[in-house]
């Protein structure tokens, strides 16, 4: 029996995808280093899982948009066999609306933890000759939305960077897989400040089903659901004047205001 000890790092494990992630890493026997700000709902998820499951998992409240916590989390976890780059959040509104903190956390959260927490594991997997990368896009990366400006743009990093990632670790065996789920029923819509948009929604369940699946085929990104990969498929095609008009219809309130 193999008796070493392989880690999986799940940042947002507080909720939604990274909770999800933790679960189906737990059950496959990885201790746990799970990352987000709510101290307590970390916590309990660790407890949780470690009693479940027999592994090891450990809690580290961190704000992931602030930089300096990139580096206490490398100086507190060097090494992981897995991460998955997953905390994230959205703001609904125009740019000129809204909140200009919030906008720049958006970046730093979704685009700067991100590429700082691949640069601090990746070295470590390459000489390991394994490991694996999981960074949460969006189905938002294919296109810009209008009211979500910033978050689509954000997400269509995350498809680049990963992408490109993919490419550079070739043969290494270390695998890097973008996730692209479209609306899931999760936290994010009210974390985001509206639970009206983009109502019809898969699950948490089905959005890592589709991840670990990916995983075993050599492709860099991996969209959720038959209907989804259509619409990100022409979304990616249309014109401008179409991608935007179209977005801005999909996001739209469903209730009257
Ligand atoms: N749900 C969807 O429809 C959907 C669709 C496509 C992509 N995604 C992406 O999926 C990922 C997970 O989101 P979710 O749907 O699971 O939403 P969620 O339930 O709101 O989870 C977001 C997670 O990120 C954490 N987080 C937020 N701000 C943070 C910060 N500053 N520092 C550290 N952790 C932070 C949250 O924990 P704390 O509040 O405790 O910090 C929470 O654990 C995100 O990257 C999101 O963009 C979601």
């Amino acid at each position: 029996m193999d008796s070493i000890r392989r880690t999986a790092l799940v940042t947002g494990a507080s909720s939604g995808l990274g909770l999800t992630f933790a679960d189906a890493f737990a059950a496959r026997g990885y201790d746990l280093v799970l990352v987000a700000r709510s101290a307590d709902r970390l916590e309990q998820g660790a407890h949780r899982l470690s009693s479940r499951f027999g592994i090891d998992a450990r809690a580290v409240p961190l704000d992931l948009a602030e930089p300096e916590s990139w580096r206490l989390l490398a100086d507190q976890v060097p090494t992981t066999d897995i991460l998955v780059n997953n905390a994230g959040f959205a703001s609904f509104g125009d740019v000129a609306d809204t909140d200009p903190a919030r906008l720049t956390a958006q970046i730093m959260l979704n685009c700067g933890a991100l590429t700082a927490l691949t640069r601090t594991y990746l070295p470590g997997m390459l000489e390991r000759g394994h490991g694996v990368i999981v960074n949460i896009a969006s189905t938002a990366a294919f296109q810009p939305i209008p009211t979500m400006a910033v978050y689509a743009a954000t997400k269509a990093y995350v498809a680049s960077f990963t992408t490109a990632l993919w490419s550079e670790v070739k043969d290494t065996g270390v695998r890097v897989l973008g996730v692209c789920p479209g609306p899931t029923q999760t936290g994010f819509f009210t974390a985001g400040g509206d639970e009206s948009v983009l109502t019809s929604r898969r699950s948490p369940d089905q959005v890592v089903a589709t991840a670990l699946a990916a995983l075993d085929a050599d492709r860099p990104l991996a969209i959720d659901g038959t209907l989804n990969s259509v619409t990100a498929f022409v979304a990616r095609h249309a014109p401008a004047k179409l991608q935007t008009a179209a977005a801005r219809f999909a996001v739209r309130p469903s209730r009257s205001s």
